[in-house]
């Protein structure tokens, strides 16, 4: 029989508000997403404690946080595990691990204990296929308004693609910015596309126009964006 105290969640999807939660971190209790209103932020968790390829991507995360910080994107990380375990394992890292290049690297951004698991299930991060126990990597992306705006999900064996995740704040932000959509693995400087034209009219003009839009066909055109446009628009002063 079901165990009547289980609360079922529905998966949160692309478009939804970022589900609430109030929790215990590393850096204070902190109230999700209220706390990061204004910020993009992204919210990610992690397998376990003391484990490597964790233990990689949180050396890689916190050598980044300037850099997300730049473009007013905060991090906050999650595992099932207690409190004490996330101070021990980040300050073991700190005092121990050299790994490519980076060394004494200190975690400044919450970790949040989740022993109980409720965040994680909020989040949809339990996926029991790979672990019934652990949460696998997830990364949702969350917009000033608190809206969820990209998921991604990763095996508990397969380490996260940081150039990706940064590449997706930056997109989603230039793409609000201008007014545009990005095509495949677009980086900053690259051309953008346009959106479809709502009549046959448009269209044809498009088609027709010797500005600097270049058109496909009738459904498909994109135009420059210079980089530093997109870099002036997205860095903090
Ligand atoms: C790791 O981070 O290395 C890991 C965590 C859980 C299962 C497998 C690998």
């Amino acid at each position: 029989m079901e165990n009547q105290n289980e609360k079922i969640y529905a998966m949160p999807r692309i478009g939804d508000p970022a589900p609430e939660f109030k929790a215990v971190t590393t850096q204070g209790p902190i109230h999700f997403p209220s706390d990061y209103k204004g910020n993009w932020v992204i919210l990610f968790s992690h397998p376990a404690d003391f484990t490597p390829v964790c233990t990689s991507e949180f050396m890689t995360f916190a050598v980044l946080e300037d850099k997300f910080a730049e473009v007013n994107c905060k991090l906050v990380g999650l595992s099932i595990d207690g409190l004490y375990s996330h101070i021990a394992w980040l300050r073991t890292i700190k005092e121990k691990i050299q790994y490519k290049g980076m060394k004494d690297v200190e975690v400044k951004f919450p970790l949040i204990e989740d022993i109980t698991m409720e965040v994680a299930n909020k989040y949809g991060m339990v996926q029991p296929g790979e672990s019934e126990t652990k949460a696998v990597r997830a990364v949702f992306f969350i917009d000033p308004k608190g809206v969820i705006r990209t998921i991604i999900y990763y095996p508990l064996s397969l380490g996260r693609n940081f150039d990706e995740l940064y590449r997706v704040v930056v997109a989603l932000q230039a793409a609000d910015a201008f007014g545009v959509a990005m095509p495949a693995d677009w980086r900053p400087g690259d051309d953008v596309i346009v959106p479809t034209a709502g009549s046959c009219g448009v269209a044809k003009e498009r088609m027709e126009s010797k500005d600097e839009m270049k058109c496909y066909d009738w459904f498909f055109c994109t135009k420059p964006l210079a980089e530093e446009k997109v870099w002036s628009k997205l860095k903090k002063k």
